[in-house]
């Protein structure tokens, strides 16, 4: 199958998209041909600093690698390297229902918390997010929960494009961790763990074990006692326990059963010490590839070559049908 999926570049990469997206790839790297980029244009639709962009591309790259991803298995580009991600964003825009757009609950979300730059890009996001999945004619889609919307928008241009000008496209599908799809904030467990809130609310891949045991300690938790999985009641403690389940590879009923009569505290320190060990892998292998900066740039040179192949043979392809050569 071919398998493509992105992540924005600004802000930390967080356990919520390891364990919604990255550790899928990682795991469909060994069977798949695997495309993956850093989706640079995307992070342009809300506020970002133009001065410190270059460096957080750069260090996404280093934090693929470093959570597991081979360069040498998988192609591994920077979205505004190719051209034809814009242009097919175009073409497809004149495909795409006004109504279809307007009703995606990220634009929402977004529009209300940056109400100050509701602009154009933010509205049109899934259409550029539809155009990186069918230019290169991906199969599968490894996102976390809130990016479900958008890939499903990419089925939906894809059908349409191929009854107005012939097959052309192939349907994407999105692929979901069973578990850990959304992972939700630390201080506000009602919402999902996400780059673009308070650093208190997220754990990132690379954090040091002083901040990670301080971040765990004092997430919110819910009122009442008794370490029980249920996300309505308990939304506080139920994520706490997905993440242990996630990460020690136990099912969440043996967690629960190994902290049978014990408080929250208990659950936070032992879970704060399992994260501290997961992440430090982790924390080496992104030290090491922090200093070689001549080999992230001659994999991203390898994967702009083969991601421009593939894209220009779709784009070719697309601009005959639509009868513009
Ligand atoms: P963020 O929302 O934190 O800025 P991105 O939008 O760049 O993160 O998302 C990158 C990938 O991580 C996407 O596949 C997304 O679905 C996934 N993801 C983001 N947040 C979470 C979360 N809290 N739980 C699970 N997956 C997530
Ligand atoms: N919108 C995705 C996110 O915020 C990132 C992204 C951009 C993406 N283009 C994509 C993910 C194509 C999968 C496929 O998480």
């Amino acid at each position: 199958m071919r398998i493509l999926s992105g992540i924005q570049p600004t802000g930390e990469i967080h356990l919520g998209n390891y364990l919604g997206a990255l550790k899928q790839w990682i795991s469909l790297q060994n069977e798949n041909e695997c495309i993956f980029f850093v989706a640079d244009l995307h992070s342009l639709t809300v506020p970002y600093n133009p001065k410190t962009l270059q460096k957080s591309i750069i260090e996404k790259v280093i934090s693929y690698i470093a959570a597991g991803l081979d360069p040498e298995k998988v192609t591994i580009f920077v979205q505004s390297h190719i051209k034809e991600h814009t242009e097919l964003a175009w073409l497809l825009n004149t495909i795409c229902p006004l109504s279809e757009l307007e009703r995606m609950t990220q634009y929402k979300d977004k529009a209300k918390k940056f109400k100050s730059n509701i602009n154009a890009g933010l509205l049109d996001y899934p259409v550029l997010m539809a155009s990186d999945i069918l230019l290169y004619k991906s199969e599968g889609v490894p996102v976390g929960r809130d990016q479900t919307q958008h890939v499903e928008l990419a089925r939906t241009l894809a059908r349409k494009f191929n009854q107005k000008f012939g097959k052309t496209f192939v349907e994407p599908k999105d692929i979901l961790p069973k578990q850990g799809a959304k992972i939700m904030s630390l201080t506000d467990p009602k919402k999902k763990m996400s780059k673009t809130d308070s650093s208190q609310s997220y754990i990132s891949l690379f954090e040091d074990p002083e901040s990670i045991k301080k971040k765990i300690m004092s997430a919110t938790t819910d009122s009442g006692k008794g370490i029980k999985f249920d996300p309505i009641k308990k939304p506080g403690i139920s994520n706490l326990l997905t993440i242990y389940s996630l990460l020690s590879d136990k099912p969440i009923k043996e967690v629960e059963k190994a902290f049978k009569g014990e408080g929250y505290a208990a659950l936070k320190k032992s879970l704060a010490d399992l994260v501290i060990e997961f992440l430090e892998p982790f924390r080496k292998k992104q030290k090491e590839m922090a200093q070689r900066e001549v080999y992230i740039k001659e994999i991203l040179t390898r994967g702009k070559d083969k991601a421009q192949r593939i894209a220009e043979i779709t784009l070719q392809e697309v601009k005959e049908k639509m009868g513009l050569i």
